[in-house]
């Protein structure tokens, strides 16, 4: 069993009543019954892996004292535990977490993207920044014949089809396209083919994250980040979207293993951070080498004012827009960089990647391998001719797909909630609105849902989880709908 660095969990598997009250944190700050509130924080510790299973929670009386609350507070809460199956009690030793497969815990802290998938879709739903199947990718998914030889498509199904690195050449496609289209010079050894960006994520943290460690997030920030932060054991600070001395200073301050940023078109504010700022990130990672620097490229390609596009100038040929952070340090050790075709192709292709040093690639490919032995190399190869011959077509089209369902919901905005503020963002799929008054919008979110409509409620897309008066709309549903929905809205 492998137990978390950060907390005092001695051999004998027992946790003192005081640092458990530590771990706790602010486990009182919402509303409902105490003895729920801390049953549903210590079965969080035991989901993300602080408190292990097996470890013997303090005594009644004990933790009562160290929480200033009365003993059948957290009798009512150990028996909540044992309830639901997260512990066991027996006489003479105490109560202990046992084994779980998943909790109310889990569930409370599933966000509205993956909370979104998980469950049966309303009517309209706006919680889901995901795009359907571009015309060229559906017609090559429909027609492999069309787009490779019958040589090519013999040599895809050669081998054993285990590849964990990725298929070599989806790893030299994927590296043209950088080096071509965002003036990142890669070669294919600094490319790892994932399983979307969300994987690409998920195995950065495995790998350069330690449990306890902290990961510094813009706050507000991509809710899948949220997720995979925390079942990695991993600790998110916050920070905000621009906020170079806030960034500064949380790296000095809390010593992060990992900052996970969104410099262009972050989600959900669709905001683009200017080259200066960017220039000042790379310094501060020259700086702090210790410190892996992400940059989540993952919505990079879908500008909405027309300040960014192909140029097809071929040096980088988002030339208007600011360079992503690895254009500017390539040889940096710690500056990563992920990305998607999910977002400019289609989701349902399950295909990112990682670019990185050789040694980071060679950790993630094993974790990979652990995980799922790689991704399905005939996908790849399609892909792989795809981005070679028609990148600059695809990302066209779906900004121009994005444009026109952004223009949507602007109007749809603007005439059923005039009094939402919003600032309209650079690229991406998402708004970033505030209602109006200072009511956290989970609410909200609930009486949309119950008319068909799913949002995300900021608090959501926040690693402090802070009440949070704002909402992210995705604008991803055909024009059409999304005036329905923003008018339902407006009904909420
Ligand atoms: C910023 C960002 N990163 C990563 C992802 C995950 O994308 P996927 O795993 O589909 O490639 C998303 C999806 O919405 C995203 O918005």
């Amino acid at each position: 069993m492998t137990v978390p660095i950060n907390v005092e969990v001695d051999s004998a598997l027992l946790i003192s009543a005081q640092a458990l009250a530590d771990l706790l944190g602010r486990w009182p700050a919402s509303d409902g019954a105490l003895y729920r509130l801390l049953a549903a924080r210590i079965g969080r510790l035991a989901d993300t892996g602080e408190l292990p299973a097996g470890v013997r929670l303090p005594p009644e009386r004990a933790l009562a004292a160290a929480l200033s609350v009365s003993r059948n507070t957290v009798a009512l809460a150990y028996q909540v535990l044992r309830d639901e199956g997260m512990a066991a009690s027996r006489q003479g030793s105490g109560t202990r977490l046992v084994p779980h497969r998943t909790t109310p815990g889990a569930v409370h802290r599933a966000n509205g993207f993956f909370t979104g998938l998980l469950s049966v879709a309303p009517a309209f739903d706006l919680s889901v920044a995901a795009v359907d199947c571009a015309p060229q990718v559906a017609a090559a998914l429909q027609d492999p014949a069309s787009l490779l030889s019958e040589r090519e498509r013999v040599r895809l199904t050669a081998g054993t089809g285990y590849l964990p690195y990725g298929l070599p050449g989806l790893r030299s496609a994927v590296a043209s396209m950088l080096t071509a289209f965002h003036g990142i010079p890669t070669a294919p050894e600094q490319v790892l083919i994932t399983s979307g960006a969300q994987q690409a994520l998920d195995l950065l943290l495995r790998c350069e994250v330690a449990p306890g460690q902290a990961v510094v997030t813009e706050e507000p920030t991509y809710p899948g980040i949220i997720d995979a932060i925390h079942r990695a054991g991993a600790r998110p600070v916050g920070v905000p979207p621009g906020d170079m001395g806030r960034l500064a200073s949380v790296v000095g301050v809390h010593r992060p293993a990992l900052a996970y940023l969104i410099p262009t078109h972050q989600n959900p504010t669709g905001f683009v951070l200017p080259a200066a700022e960017r220039h000042e990130i790379v310094a501060l990672a020259g700086r702090h080498q210790d410190v892996t620097f992400v940059d989540d490229m993952t919505l990079a390609e879908l500008p909405i004012g027309d300040g960014t596009a192909f140029d097809g100038a071929g040096h980088g040929a988002f030339a208007s827009g600011p360079p992503p952070l690895a254009a500017l340090a390539p040889r940096l050790p710690n500056v990563v960089t992920a990305g998607s075709f999910s977002k400019t192709y289609w989701g349902g292709l399950r295909l990112g990647w990682v670019r990185a040093p050789e040694g980071i690639i060679a950790r993630l490919a094993a974790a990979k391998a652990a995980a799922d032995l790689g991704s399905v190399p005939f996908m790849q190869g399609l892909v792989a001719a795809l981005v070679g011959s028609a990148h600059e077509e695809i990302a066209a089209y779906r900004a121009a797909w994005a444009r026109r369902r952004y223009a949507a919901m602007a109007t749809a905005l603007a005439a059923f909630l005039p009094d939402w503020t919003w600032t309209p963002p650079a690229g991406g799929l998402t708004v970033w609105a505030r209602r109006p008054g200072d009511a956290d919008s989970g609410g909200f979110a609930q009486a949309a849902l119950r008319r068909g409509v799913a949002v995300v409620p900021g608090r959501l897309l926040s690693v402090s989880g802070e009440r949070s008066a704002w909402v992210r709309l995705a604008f991803t549903l055909a024009p059409e709908d999304l005036a329905t929905a923003v008018k339902t809205l407006a009904s909420a």
